[in-house]
């Protein structure tokens, strides 16, 4: 099963404007059952890898969730900060990738690890030689600075692309 990191992304590579801000991505159209699109990806998550300040985010955003934690596979957050009672099934992590991922690997079964992000995070993972495939929806913008898609040098195959709607959505194997 693979590892797989799945997210939106500015042209010029951010996935978050310097202030966490998500709404240059969640305003564009996309359709649900298109190609390459979230529900068909989520349908094979068996566990979920996220760094704090995405999980910041999440919990600042559960509002627009129906307040909920809108996952019920299982979540490591990676962090050194003192969270609240958790709103759903996450795991608390710091330190080295290699062991959480072993963790996820044998919690998502027959599934794939989804690695949300930060780019960072996933780099670390990367770094680590646990990082299988990658997918982008490109968004129709350029952000100028923000949170990086993936600060790091990486060799990829390009497996898959489509156009959904204001999108271009592609797939890449991690090259070995
Ligand atoms: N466009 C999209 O689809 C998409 C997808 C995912 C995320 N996002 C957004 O992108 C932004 C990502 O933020 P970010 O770049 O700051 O990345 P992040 O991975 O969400 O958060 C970084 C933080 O994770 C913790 N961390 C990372 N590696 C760690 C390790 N090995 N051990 C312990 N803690 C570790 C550290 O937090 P501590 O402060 O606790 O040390 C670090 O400051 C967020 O705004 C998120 O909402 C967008």
């Amino acid at each position: 099963m693979a590892t797989q990191f799945y997210t939106g992304s500015s042209l010029d590579g951010f996935i978050a404007t310097p202030e966490h801000d998500l709404g240059w991505l969640t305003s564009r159209d996309i359709d649900p059952a298109g190609p390459m699109h979230y529900e068909a990806f989520a349908e094979d998550v068996g566990a979920l890898v996220m760094g704090a300040s995405t999980y910041q985010w999440m919990l600042d955003h559960l509002g627009e969730m129906g307040d909920r934690w809108p996952y019920e596979q299982p979540t490591w957050v990676f962090t050194h900060r003192k969270f609240p009672e958790p709103p759903g099934d996450i795991r608390f992590a710091s330190g080295s990738v290699a062991a959480v991922h072993a963790d996820a690997v044998a919690a998502a079964g027959e599934k794939h690890v989804w690695l949300v992000g930060g780019g960072d995070l996933v780099g670390q993972f990367a770094d680590a030689g646990l990082l299988d495939e990658i997918w982008v929806q490109f968004a129709p913008v350029t952000l100028g600075a923000g949170a990086p898609l993936l600060p790091r040098h990486l060799e990829l195959e390009l497996k898959e692309v489509a156009r959904n709607r204001d999108f271009v959505c592609a797939r890449y194997d991690v090259v070995r």
